[in-house]
């Protein structure tokens, strides 16, 4: 199988990591670029810990760029209760001698993306955070947003929530880029794929597991363990969900998550419910008629059933080295 080229968009953070290390070491997936974003924690400790993650990889020449320290109109507001406070389980693995590219997100997006669609080959651009680098990206560079492949992009829910009882956090702090890059796919007639809350607890991995890749001795082991471990201690549970490298383990195994093709909104103004992702259900044509709304333009893939354990198991096969 021809790898898949993929660039990230990240706000690392523990599931952030999980999903580097996935993209940097499976074969087939060919990993172009990382490009960053605040979110779960400040820029700069996203964009060390992300140099950090590519290192214990050993995929220090996969280009990496800083963009947004914070959303179009949202303050910053990072997720460090749930990440640790440097916003990668408080590891204490040295820093990366390198640094980002001194360019920023949005001109390696466009880089990425033409030179993708210029060999033939056009990237699949993984989300994983709020959506502010890829909303200016696609206002800056249209034409070169419109040559991605594909988007698959971890945020909003049909039926789930946890940033508030409305909205997913990726797209509860940027709803505005959320509803930009909705808009530009449907423009430009890219694929997009919604990885929400409905599969993203799903897959697992046990603290067991994490014990065993630490027992490894490697970077990647001890870096996959450590995460794992983190995150089943701060919610003081046996199990953790490696959450975003669920969304870039759906390229591999497209076979074990159902999607619907389902029009999808963004609540922007709503008190209580803005950044909420309206995935339209209704399958019965006979009100729409009477609907102010209509049908929304913005034509998603949303993801409701996973087999979180054959998910899982390729992340878990993949950090401990056996592909
Ligand atoms: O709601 C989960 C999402 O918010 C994940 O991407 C996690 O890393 C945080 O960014
Ligand atoms: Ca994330």
């Amino acid at each position: 199988m021809t790898p898949i080229p993929v660039v990230l968009d990240v706000d690392t953070g523990i599931d952030d990591a999980c999903a580097l290390l996935l993209a940097a070491l499976h074969p087939g997936l060919d990993l172009r670029g990382v490009t960053c974003v605040g979110g779960n924690a400040p820029l700069a400790d996203v964009v060390r810990n992300t140099l950090t993650v590519l290192d214990a990889a050993g995929r220090a020449e996969v280009p990496v760029a800083a963009g947004a320290r914070r959303p179009l109109l949202e303050e910053s507001v990072d997720a460090r209760h749930v990440h640790g406070s440097d916003g990668m389980a408080d590891l204490g693995l040295a820093a990366s001698t390198r640094s980002p590219q001194d360019r920023p997100a949005v001109e390696l997006l466009r880089e990425l993306a033409d030179s993708g669609a210029g060999s033939g080959s056009p990237v699949t651009l993984v989300p994983l955070a709020p959506m502010t680098n890829i909303a200016l990206f696609a206002r800056l560079h249209p034409d070169a947003f419109g040559r991605l492949g594909r988007v698959v992009f971890m945020g909003g829910g049909a039926h789930v929530s946890n940033a508030t009882a409305a909205a997913e956090f990726n797209v509860f702090h940027d709803p505005e880029a959320t509803a930009i890059v909705l808009d530009a796919c449907a423009e430009h007639g890219v694929p997009v794929t919604m990885y929400g809350l409905d599969v993203f607890y799903d897959p697992v991995v046990t603290v067991a597991d994490g014990q065993a890749l630490r027992d490894l001795g490697t970077p990647v082991g001890t870096l996959a363990g450590g995460l794992i471990d983190f995150a089943c201690r701060r919610f003081d549970s046996d199990t953790a969900t490696i959450g975003d490298a669920g969304a870039v383990a759906t390229l591999l195994r497209p076979d074990v998550v159902r999607t619907q093709r389902l029009p999808v909104r963004v609540e922007l103004s709503g008190t209580w419910t803005r950044g909420r992702t309206i995935v339209d259900l209704r399958d019965w044509a006979g009100d729409m008629a009477h609907d102010p709304h209509g049908l929304a333009p913005g034509v998603v893939d949303v993801a409701l059933e996973i087999d979180g354990a054959a998910i899982a198991d390729l992340w878990l096969r993949t950090v401990r080295g056996e592909l």
